[in-house]
């Protein structure tokens, strides 16, 4: 099946993608066992999806995807999935979905500043747009509030993370005085913004000392080893804290703050991180002792299944999805994430 689908990726000269194998590019994919394309043409008819991520190598956008493929399979629609990592990729992207005649899209854009260009181009091509994730913004920096968004809800998230956190490091005695927070910062997304600072405001309404408070801009999101570079530059610079807390905009940048400390000798006792995701994190927490406390499981089955659904039935009876919707978390550690992953149909 994969062979046809390259074949026919190839015919249509649309092998143009980012860094991505062929199995991630092509309708079906990989994992999707009698994918979409082999289905007779049903009630679905012949449409096609493209399903963009700024990055397949994350598993919080392989599980995303997973969830879409399910949608796929559901109402025989076909799934077309591209990693788009920067402004050409997600160029490539659409002109190869618009080639093989979708007509919708559902994109985490790379950099949410391609907004209008991306709605332009999308218009351009006739393809509809929903966005996942990251929401796009405008000229002016504001979120473009006509396309419709699902994302999560992130200043309560953050704040949930923040609270988790307060209430680990009392149930270990720490003094707060002495406690420091590495907070790995994405602040150019809107979304990321607002999960670290919702953190960082429950920590301080529960006492934590306005200059413990140590950030450190984490340059290439997802991917965890920038994220460990950027966690050396606060560690480098405090060896007089012993304690910390961490939390970033996802599992990825605390797991990056966790396997720096550990390359630094400090004890998993002294470290309380907590991400959001839980689809990296949960790796962690199946290890006995690491400094990754906790997670906040977020429903990727609603980001990928549902935005996948809705699209589906956006192309087929012309109703569009609501402008904003907001998913919840919820919060996973050592004693109950076995149970949470597989309600969410994860593990
Ligand atoms: C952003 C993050 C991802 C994930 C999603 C959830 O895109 O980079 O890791 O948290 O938000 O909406």
């Amino acid at each position: 099946m994969k062979r046809r689908y390259f074949l026919m990726m190839m015919a249509l000269g649309a092998l143009t993608l980012t860094g991505c194998p062929s199995s991630n590019t092509s309708a079906g994919g990989d994992t999707a066992a009698p994918a979409t394309g082999d289905k007779p043409a049903a009630a679905a008819g012949d449409i096609k999806i493209g399903f963009v991520v700024k990055d397949s190598a994350e598993p919080w956008f392989q599980t995303e995807w997973k969830f879409a493929e399910e949608a796929s399979k559901k109402y025989g629609f076909q799934l077309i999935k591209i990693e788009a990592k920067d402004a050409e990729g997600v160029d490539s992207a659409i002109n190869n979905i618009a080639a093989q005649g979708a007509k919708g899209l559902v994109i985490c854009t790379p950099d949410t500043k391609l907004g209008t260009t991306i709605v332009a181009k999308c218009k351009e091509k006739n393809i509809k747009l929903l966005t996942v994730d990251d929401r796009l913004l405008g000229p002016d920096g504001k979120p473009l509030t006509d396309v419709p968004y699902l994302g999560i809800s992130a200043p309560e998230i953050g704040k949930s993370v923040g609270e988790a956190i307060a209430e680990e490091a009392k149930k270990r005695g720490w003094n707060l005085a002495e406690v420091g927070a590495a907070v790995l910062t994405v602040d150019e997304i809107e979304t990321c913004k607002q999960r670290t600072d919702g953190a960082s405001e429950a920590l301080k309404a529960a006492g934590f000392p306005e200059k413990n408070f140590f950030l450190s801009a984490w340059k290439k999101p997802q991917q965890m080893e920038t994220a460990v570079n950027a966690a050396n530059i606060i560690l480098t610079q405090h060896p007089e804290i012993k304690k910390w807390v961490a939390y970033s905009s996802n599992d990825d940048g605390v797991l990056g703050f966790v396997r720096a400390t550990e390359q630094k000798g400090i004890a998993p006792e002294n470290v309380i991180g907590i991400g959001i995701n839980g689809t990296s994190g949960k790796d962690d927490l199946k290890k006995a002792k690491t400094g990754f406390h906790a997670s906040v499981l977020l429903s990727a089955r609603t980001h990928g299944f549902s935005t996948a659904e809705a699209m589906y039935n956006w192309i087929k009876d012309g109703k569009e999805p609501a402008k904003e919707t907001y998913t919840k978390g919820t919060l996973i550690d050592r004693t109950n994430f076995v149970a949470k992953l597989k309600e969410e149909g994860i593990e």
